[in-house]
């Protein structure tokens, strides 16, 4: 799902009040602070720039991410979402997300611990008018808990912010007010997916089952040298290549992600892992099965042929 226009017409005519030169500036701190994957409950991001600037330059890709793993998440969840917490929600990308493409949903409450980024947030849903009625509250996920229990609960990039020992009891604490679904995103890098896959565990112990993306509850069958993640493409602005560089017109956001979701859900038979390999007459997938990761060879003659030629990396089969 594209980034809404009046979305980002909104963030980047607030941004411009900064000027291009403290902005550009403010950008680069935000990218060098991220690459650090520091993970000890610092905050990485505040201030008015800063803030402007994460909006700017991240949240198009974060919320490419998050609406790209709630769509396949959604569709192995039946349960009704009326109501929607977003925690760590930043400037409300994953929030957006929600809204969007959930038509039954009411409610949303996004909950942030930094000042700058929920009056942000906030000041984004009401001037590019999100279709439900949003709420913005003050909190520490390491300090409190929600206040109430949700039908979905979203955390997006949140917890690599966060020390092992707070992650999980953040995940824990997330998990016992979700009444439906949980679902929690991270960077697709070795260190999100690890964060992913002690919330998996944890999840597991705790009797949640796994709508998405796992085909079974088994451990994770990859190597050690590998990790599970998928891309979503993010459209990129005149604003967003002025203040990150390059001319490409999509950025490609690598994400890692869990839905753990209350009672049962249907999950898929198999997932793709990797890229398609198209040759003439042959696709070949790699793919994550309950019982193991295999590649597997989808002839022309196979009525599968034509859906996997269409299909991409996380996509089901
Ligand atoms: C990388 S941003 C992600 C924001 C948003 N979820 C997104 O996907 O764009 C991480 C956010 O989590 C917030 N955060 C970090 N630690 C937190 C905590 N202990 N309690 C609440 N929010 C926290 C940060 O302030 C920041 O806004």
């Amino acid at each position: 799902m594209q980034f809404p226009e009046e979305l980002r017409t909104t963030a980047e005519n607030y941004a411009m009040t900064f000027g291009i030169n403290r902005l550009t500036k403010s950008a680069a701190e935000v990218s060098a602070k991220y690459r650090e994957e520091r993970a000890d409950g610092t905050e990485l991001v505040s201030g008015g720039a800063g803030t402007a600037a994460y909006a700017v330059t991240r949240m198009p890709a974060t919320f490419a991410a998050v609406s790209c793993a709630l769509e396949h998440a959604l569709m192995h969840y039946g349960g009704d979402i009326v109501s929607c917490a977003d925690v760590g929600a930043g400037t409300g990308a994953a929030g957006w997300a929600a809204s969007l493409l959930i038509e039954s949903l009411e409610t949303l409450h996004c909950y942030e611990r930094v000042q700058s980024m929920r009056e942000l947030g906030e000041r984004f849903m009401r001037e590019a008018e999100i279709p439900v009625s949003a709420e913005w509250r003050s909190l520490d996920i390491t300090k409190n808990e929600l206040p109430q229990s949700y039908d979905l609960i979203t955390a997006a990039y949140v917890l690599n912010e966060l020390t092992d020992t707070d992650r999980a009891r953040a995940v824990s604490s997330l998990w016992e007010k979700t009444e439906g679904m949980l679902l929690i995103a991270e960077p697709g890098t070795k260190t999100g997916y690890r964060n992913i896959m002690q919330a998996r565990r944890l999840l597991l112990e705790s009797g949640a089952s796994i709508a998405y993306p796992c085909p079974g509850a088994a451990e994770c069958p990859l190597p050690e040298d590998d990790w599970c993640h998928f891309t979503a493409r993010a459209a990129r602005s005149k604003l967003h290549k002025q203040l990150k560089g390059g001319d490409v017109p999509y950025e490609d956001e690598k994400f890692s992600c869990i839905a753990a979701v209350r009672g049962s859900c249907s999950p898929c038979e198999r997932r793709i892992l990797r890229h398609p390999q198209i040759a003439s007459g042959m696709i070949s997938l790699h793919v994550c099965t309950a019982s193991g990761v295999e590649d597997m060879k989808v002839t022309k003659s196979s009525k599968l042929f034509k859906t996997a030629r269409k299909s991409a990396s996380g996509d089901a089969v």
